[in-house]
């Protein structure tokens, strides 16, 4: 942790917002509302800014357009992210895959990844059918593949934050302690 916050203090970095990323099921966008109530900052999801725009689900986008589709538009709102100021930003679990969209998003965010298990994804998600990635014969067995490659993308965060031993509103109070520390660190 410690190598973290000074990794704050070398590089030159302007904390306006806060980005969430991290693995589906993880409750980026539960925490992101939480969070951006308590600091009054405005609550952005890539995912529904995509679909906005699109006018479709993002089922229909992958379907319909195909994944680099997506990822195109994912890559243009992170683009236009910079200009952003006290926002809370949710991002779809594949986006820091592309590096420029995690260098991108440290210009201007605190960048906290959601972390759980792939047993514990699975049982969060495993309900839900939105989403395409996981639409799967074998979705455990998909979380963990996508997992073990995204590790090291989502492990680039400037925090780590596990949510699985405790509940959402505890963990929206430790990324919120931790903004409010890389606050205090960069001025
Ligand atoms: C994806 C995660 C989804 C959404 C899309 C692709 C991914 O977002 O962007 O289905 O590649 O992990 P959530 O992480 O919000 O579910």
């Amino acid at each position: 942790m410690m190598n973290r916050v000074f990794n704050l203090m070398l590089v030159q970095r302007q904390i306006h917002n806060l980005a969430l990323i991290g693995f589906m099921g993880t409750g980026k966008s539960s925490v992101g509302r939480m969070v951006a109530d308590t600091l009054h900052f405005t609550f952005l999801d890539t995912d529904h800014v995509i679909e906005a725009r699109a006018g479709k689900t993002i089922r229909e986008i992958f379907a319909q357009q195909g994944e680099d589709v997506f990822r195109d538009l994912e890559r243009r709102i992170v683009e236009e992210l910079t200009r952003r100021k006290r926002t809370v930003i949710s991002t779809g679990g594949g986006l820091p895959i592309n590096e420029a969209n995690l260098a991108s998003l440290k210009t201007h965010a605190l960048v906290v990844c959601l972390w759980a298990s792939p047993e514990k994804i699975f049982e969060r998600v495993h309900n839900h059918s939105h989403r395409p990635l996981l639409n799967e014969p074998e979705p455990l067995e998909k979380i963990r593949r996508l997992l073990a490659e995204r590790g090291p993308y989502y492990r680039q965060a400037d925090v780590l934050v596990n949510t699985e031993l405790r509940p959402l509103r505890e963990v929206a109070g430790q990324v919120i302690h931790q903004f409010r520390l890389a606050q205090t660190v960069h001025r």
